[in-house]
């Protein structure tokens, strides 16, 4: 098994601070009538909660949001890290804070946050900021990262079913989505379409939930099968490509919803061959199947009552002697021609069999993932993702990503731009309007999905982090889209 760096697990707590010797304890700083004072659980009690109110006030600690500093407080033996919380934080501030808190820790081992917890929302938007801030991926690194490796949380709320539950379900989350970004992280050269689906094979049999079956077609089941879209992709690469199905079924399920994701390991952009920068970060193209995969694990490990198939799309985009040509006509899964004018625009490709496939079993809703156009993120910049489709299902993505605090937004599919996929040799052609990039891409993907309700969502924005790590969010892989499909899993 690959890497997974950070922790796995929070302990819930009810001792008081003083009963505890942690390396640091996370204090919150939040605005209350435009003064910067604690935002401390009941654990803290009255006399520290001064202590720390004057410690604020000499040393002029801010409350702006993820600004954290670390200082000695009257009365307790472990430094405390004052993190800015804002004024009247919701769930997803909190989760940045403790983020970024438990980021500025890496190094020590043992880590107590002691802010306020309302409610068990609270308590699991705690946790998931501690799990996801502390994530390290060291699999090439020969210095050791050392990130945070215990977190504990003070909460009256401790022994409560709901927390626990809260808890739990983020440390499920979590694992899923550091295991996404380990597959983003992990080097091509090291994670390529065989190697993927051998990851998925092995997650699936290592899962503690309900039972993943995985099932792989390999390039001569992808040949028997007609699967012409991902057999063009990949045939430019020495690495061949795979299509893997993923199957949680539980007994009590009566929605059925079908996840397709991208899973381009490398793109080179082909024959259409993408400048150098462009390349740097194309490692990232597989962002989809990662997230799809994970979600469906943390489905099974959470157990939810709801079936899911998950279909990843994986191949290597290369220039190789056998590669596809600008040109080339080629026909899909099912049936339809597709006359490819741009191997760069692969992704509908690959994605147009799996969506094609996906509708056969007749799921009640049917989600793509892709990092599929680069007009994407000039549209909404490196932070948001689109979300394309069905106008009910398309609300549904946008409430589950909210109440997840992954940033998506919506996007039209304007019938006029479909014309500018007409090909006069074949069914349709694989570019077409450049102005919009990712409506026309998400028009392609449309002709693959019959009635099914469907949505799509265009990750290539935030599945990787080039800048400085902010909140909960490191340089590299975000494992984005996994805690938006897994909360709307669990809203089906
Ligand atoms: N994988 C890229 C899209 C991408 C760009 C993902 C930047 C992440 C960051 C995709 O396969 C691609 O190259 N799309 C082309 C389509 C075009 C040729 C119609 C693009 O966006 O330029
Ligand atoms: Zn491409
Ligand atoms: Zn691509």
């Amino acid at each position: 098994m690959f890497y997974a760096g950070g922790v796995n697990t929070v302990e819930l707590s009810s001792k008081k601070i003083t009963d505890l010797k942690p390396d640091a304890l996370v204090l919150g700083v939040a605005t209350v009538d435009g003064q910067a004072v604690p935002f401390a659980g009941p654990a803290v009690g009255r006399a520290l909660d001064k202590a720390c109110a004057q410690t604020i006030r000499a040393l002029q600690i801010k409350a702006a949001p993820e600004v954290c500093q670390t200082v000695l407080v009257e009365g307790l033996e472990s430094p405390v890290t004052f993190v800015g919380v804002g004024e009247d934080p919701d769930p997803e501030t909190l989760r940045r804070a403790v983020g970024a808190a438990v980021r500025s820790l890496a190094g020590r081992e043992h880590v107590v946050l002691a802010l306020p917890t309302g409610s068990a929302e609270e308590v699991g938007a705690l946790a998931e900021g501690a799990l996801l801030g502390s994530y390290a991926f060291a699999q090439y690194t020969s210095w050791d990262a050392a990130p945070v490796e215990r977190v504990s949380i003070l909460t009256p709320l401790a022994s409560e079913s709901d927390a626990k539950a809260a808890a739990e379900r983020a440390g499920i989350l979590a694992t899923a989505v550091n295991r996404a970004r380990d597959l983003v992280n992990m080097a091509p050269n090291d994670l390529f379409p065989e190697t993927f689906a051998d990851f998925a094979e092995q997650a699936a049999k290592a899962g503690k939930g309900g039972k993943v079956k995985v099932s792989v077609l390999d390039e001569q089941a992808l040949a028997d099968g007609g699967y012409g879209g991902i057999l063009a992709v990949g045939m430019g690469s020495a690495r061949k490509p795979r299509l893997v199905k993923l199957e949680y079924a539980p007994r009590k399920a009566d929605t059925h919803v079908a996840l397709v994701g991208k899973g381009i390991t490398f793109d080179s952009g082909g024959l259409s061959l993408k400048p150098a920068k462009g390349m740097e970060t194309m490692k990232c193209d597989m962002g989809g199947a990662a997230a799809v995969l994970n979600t469906v694990l943390a489905a099974a490990e959470l157990k939810l009552p709801v079936r899911v198939t998950g279909w990843l799309a994986l191949a290597e985009n290369m220039p190789g002697g056998g590669a596809q040509r600008p040109g080339d006509v080629i026909t899909m899964y099912d049936g339809t021609t597709v006359e490819v004018l741009n191997t760069d625009a692969e992704g509908r490709l690959v994605m147009a069999d799996a969506l094609a496939r996906a509708v056969e079993d007749q799921p009640d809703a049917l989600l793509d993932v892709a990092t599929l156009t680069g007009a994407a993120v000039v549209a909404l910049g490196e932070r948001t993702a689109a979300v394309l489709g069905e106008e009910q299902l398309r609300s549904d993505v946008l409430a589950a990503a909210d109440a997840a605090g992954e940033a998506l937004w919506p996007l039209p599919l304007p019938d006029h731009l479909d014309e500018t996929l007409k090909s006069p040799i074949a069914d349709l052609k694989n570019i077409g309007e450049r102005m919009g990039g990712t409506l026309t891409a998400g028009l392609f993907l449309r002709h693959f999905v019959g009635n099914t309700r469907w949505a799509h969502l265009d990750i290539a924005g935030p599945a990787f982090h080039e800048g400085a790590p902010y909140g909960y969010t490191l340089k590299g892989a975000t494992g984005f889209g996994v805690r938006t499909l897994v909360g709307l899993l669990e809203n089906q």
